[in-house]
């Protein structure tokens, strides 16, 4: 599979995407959202990655949809070609753990596509925020409703009605970022922290994503009900057996992803 505005690699068990858009800080326009959505559905379904990690650049993991490109489209527009809903929103709907590796500004539909992914770390010298209602627009890839489900009310508003950026401390102290890291040692802490997740069972793990994403569509009674319903589960799998006997044995668990 070629790709124009991204790469993709493998490390070990872990699927790495990185934007590669450099000239228009990795605007999010339509090939690059097709590409993306690509690469993700690829590398959900290649049996030797356990975890993907998605990146940008050192200036800027992306700065928001392509302003440029969208600028001149009407409301028939965007409503027929179904924009958003129709090439973004893959990385929501991949069953492996994906961690946005975020440096530098994630902006409008970057901070967006950050959000989608299962958790953020972020560089030091990271930047996010929503300032579409500084170009005459509202944010249009979940930022409303994925920015206040992560920070809360308060703190969602500020940054969706200012437009104002905030940094990474800020954000780990507000609950978008997962952990801060020097820039220089993001991407390998990234990787490390992929790696880490693939190495357990693959099943065991998907559960865990899904019995977490449950939180955000439900109410507590049925979300832990849909927990505890997986929890169950778990032990008809064999890496249950072999993770606790593992732990009984004092050795290491040699997983099966069954
Ligand atoms: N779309 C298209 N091009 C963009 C872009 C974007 N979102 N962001 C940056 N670029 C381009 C610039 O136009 C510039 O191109 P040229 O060299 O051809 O002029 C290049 O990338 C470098 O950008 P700057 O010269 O502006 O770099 P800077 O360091 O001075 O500023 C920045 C960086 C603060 C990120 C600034 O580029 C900026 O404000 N970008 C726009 C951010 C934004 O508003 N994002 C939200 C988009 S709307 C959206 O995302 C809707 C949604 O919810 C889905």
């Amino acid at each position: 599979m070629s790709y124009e505005m991204l790469t993709v690699e493998h490390r070990g068990a872990v699927g790495l995407i990185q934007l590669n858009r450099p000239k228009a800080l990795n605007a999010l326009c339509a090939q690059l959202m097709q590409e993306l959505g690509r690469a993700v559905a690829v590398l959900d379904a290649d049996p030797a990655v356990g975890a993907i990690v998605l990146t940008g650049s050192e200036r800027a993991f992306a700065a928001g949809a392509d302003i440029k490109e969208m600028k001149d489209f009407t409301f028939a527009d965007v409503f027929a070609a179904n924009f958003i809903t129709r090439d973004w929103e893959h990385a929501t709907r991949v069953r492996k753990p994906i961690i946005a590796a975020v440096a530098g500004f994630a902006l409008g539909g970057g901070c967006e596509l950050a959000m989608m992914c299962d958790m953020i770390l972020a560089a030091d010298t990271a930047k996010f925020g929503q300032p579409e209602v500084t170009i005459g627009t509202i944010p249009g890839a979940g930022g409303t409703q994925r920015l206040t489900r992560f920070v809360g009310k308060s703190k969602a508003m500020h940054m969706v009605l200012t437009g104002e950026m905030i940094g990474a401390e800020e954000a780990e102290r507000i609950g978008l970022v997962a952990k801060v890291y020097p820039a220089a040692e993001l991407l390998e802490k990234a990787l490390e922290t992929a790696e880490k997740i693939a190495g357990f069972s693959r099943p065991i793990v998907a559960m865990a994503k899904e019995a977490v994403n449950k939180a955000y569509e439900t109410t507590l009674a049925e979300g832990v009900h849909f927990e505890r319903r997986l929890f169950h589960s778990t032990f008809a799998t064999s890496d249950q057996k072999e993770g606790m006997n593992a732990f009984a044995e004092k050795r290491k668990a040699d997983y099966k992803h069954a």
